[in-house]
This record gives C-alpha cells, structure tokens and sequence, in this order.
C-alpha cells in the first residue's frame, strides 16, 4: 500500500498546449488509485499563497482538447529564497498533500528538487514548447507549437507568392533551435539559423539571388529566438540590400503557444501524466517522465538538469562532482547524439529546402 494519500498537481513556467491534458491524466489515474488531488493554482505562486482547490473527476472534463493551463501558471522568484521553499513545504503539511506533480520546464524541476530535498516527494512532467529538456525527446506542447508555426508560414507563403517577397520569420524556443529547425524543414523555408550552429549569411543572400533569377518568388527565412531580439529584424533588412527581394519580418512570439493541443501532444500528456502518478504511488520521487525512443520512462531531475547544463554548455564548477565517471561518459555521448541528430536535420534542411 502507498504511503501517498492525497497529491497535489501544478503548471509552472511558460504554458503549453497539452498541459490542461496531463493535468486530467494525473487527477484520473490519482482517483481511480483512491488518492485524493488538489490543484494549485498559479504554479509555485499558488503553493506559498495556499491558492489550492480539490480537483474531482467531473473538475477535468472538456479539457483535453483545450491550450492554456486551467490552472494558471507563473514564474515564481520567491522559490528561490529558502523562505518560499519553507512556506511551500508548510503548505504541503498543512494540506496534507504527500506528493506533488509539477508540470513545466527546468525551472519548474528546479523547484521540484528543492522540495523533495525537504521532504516533500515531486515528479515532474516536462511541459514547454521549447522542447529544452535534454532528457526527453519530446516535451508536451512542442508538437503543437510546430503545427501552429507550419500553418502560420503556410499563410505567409501565399502572400510572398503573390507579391514576390521574402518573409523572415521569427519563432520562440528560448536557447533552442529545435522549433524553428523543424518547421522550417516542415514549411519548405530557404534557410534557417538557430544558436546550435553556425549561419552563412552571404551564402543565404546568394541563395535567394539565384534563385529569384531563376523565377522563385516566395521566400521564408526561420530564425529562432535564441539569437537574439535584433538578429531576425536586422537579416531581413540584409537581405533586402543585399538582394533586392523586397523582405518583411514577422515575430510569432506567444501565438504558438496557445491553441488546441495536436493528437500526440494531447497522447504523450496523457501517458506521462498517468505515468507520474504511477511512479508517485511506487514511492519514486525527485525523477522527470521522459520520452526516449517511443517509451515513457522515468530519470532522476538532478541528472536530467546536469544534463540539459552540458548540452546547453552552461555547466558551472562542481556540477559533475556527484557523477562517476562512466556516468559523465554517458552523459557526454547523448548530448553528442542529440546534437548529431540535429546537425542530420540541419544538413538536410540545406539540401532539400531551396
Ligand atoms: O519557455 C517557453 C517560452 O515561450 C520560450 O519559448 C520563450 O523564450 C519564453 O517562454 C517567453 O516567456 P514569457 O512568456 O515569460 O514571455
């Protein structure tokens, strides 16, 4: 028999479509194992504040297909401090919530280990469109944010076809390119540039010349937002002097993130969330639900953090003073697959995409 009786369940960091899906899971597979659930409303914010209700099962009806988080969400500088850990732990106690399952990024599983060093037991689902989080292959919203992305280029592209321009297009992911990497193979895009790797400018100006001599009129040009504000704006400028293609420039920004989740969004929430209360009730804590390879598994947050700092190359001193060496050999090796795996999707957006 379980220990945990009653969990808690909350969204952190920015929203994802898919998360109002993995919050249904949790709160179903919790009841149908005859453990009570609680929602906390605004992430972190609502666990210090006591901003908490009982989630039933008829509390997440008609919600799977719905963007957003019905339970709001925040970024929560106060669970930086040891006070705000103190008073979420305090909440926790007093609430009589045994477990919590956390929903969102890295921040969100930062705060996840916090509280599970202090007694409070966190799983974590990773939920964000970036898809950032080095451990799993997909995070839940990312799916939908590329749909999103491909349907608004596909708008963009009618309009460059009629009127013989370029359309540089700006998209979010934080320091990741996997968004814009992928959508831009998905769109037909001319060219992409994304932080992980190097962008030859002339070589895109020479591109579109070429190719408008030889009777191409639209043009899309995929940036990600990792390489800064001013970068999209500035080539499009570029490659209007420079190739005399008349060139707008569009920010999705936050539109990509709202929306109805996309059948594998809506799938893989649902698995994971279903998951998370599995591995709760086994007594497992301070571990993220991942997808590698098609399965959903299960790894420990500190590693999946240590993780994301090497690939990310933000690893500080001491970082990998808890790890053996055979582990960092292995953590080495897959950031090198992933990176790998990337670079493939890179050299193929160059070759097929013109
Ligand atoms: O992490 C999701 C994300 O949308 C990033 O792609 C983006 O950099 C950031 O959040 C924007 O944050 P905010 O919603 O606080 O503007």
């Amino acid at each position: 028999m379980s220990k945990i009786k009653k969990i808690g369940v909350l969204t952190s960091g920015g929203d994802a479509p898919g998360m109002n899906a993995a919050i249904r899971a949790v709160v179903r597979s919790a009841i149908a194992n005859g453990v009570e659930v609680v929602g906390i409303m605004r992430g972190y914010s609502g666990l210090i504040d006591k901003d908490i209700k009982p989630l039933a099962i008829r509390d997440v009806s008609n919600i799977i297909n719905k963007g957003g988080t019905i339970l709001y969400t925040d970024r929560c500088p106060e669970m930086l401090t040891e006070e705000g850990k103190q008073m979420a732990i305090a909440t926790c106690r007093e609430l009589g919530i045994d477990g919590l399952v956390v929903i969102g990024g890295d921040g969100t599983f930062r705060g996840a280990t916090e509280l599970t060093l202090r007694g409070v037991p966190c799983v974590g689902i990773p939920g964000t469109i970036d898809n950032d989080v080095s451990s799993t292959d997909n995070t839940i919203g990312y799916d939908t944010a590329m749909n999103t992305v491909i349907e608004l280029v596909d708008k963009l592209r009618d309009t460059c076809e009629s009127h013989a321009r370029c359309n540089v297009v700006e998209v979010m992911g934080r320091d990741a390119g996997d968004i814009a990497l992928n959508t831009a193979i998905a769109s037909g895009a001319t060219a992409v540039a994304i932080p992980e790797f190097d962008f030859d400018e002339e070589l895109l100006f020479e591109k579109i010349a070429t190719s408008r001599k030889l009777g191409k009129r639209n043009f899309i040009v995929l940036i990600s937002e990792g390489l800064g504000a001013d970068y999209a704006p500035a080539l499009a400028s570029k490659i209007q002097t420079k190739t005399g293609v008349e060139t707008k420039f569009a920010r999705f920004a936050h539109i990509v993130r709202g929306g109805n989740p996309t059948l594998k969004d809506r799938l893989l929430a649902t698995l994971m969330g279903s998951y998370a209360v599995d591995m709760l009730l086994a007594g497992k804590s301070n571990i993220v639900i991942c997808e590698r390879d098609g399965k959903i598994v299960d790894g420990d947050i500190t590693h999946a953090l240590k993780l994301d700092r090497m690939y990310k190359g933000k690893l500080a001193p001491g970082d990998l003073d808890e790890f053996t060496a055979e582990q960092i050999d292995e953590m080495k090796a897959e950031c090198i697959e992933r990176r790998n795996a990337m670079k493939t999707l890179y050299e193929i957006q160059n070759k097929v995409n013109l």
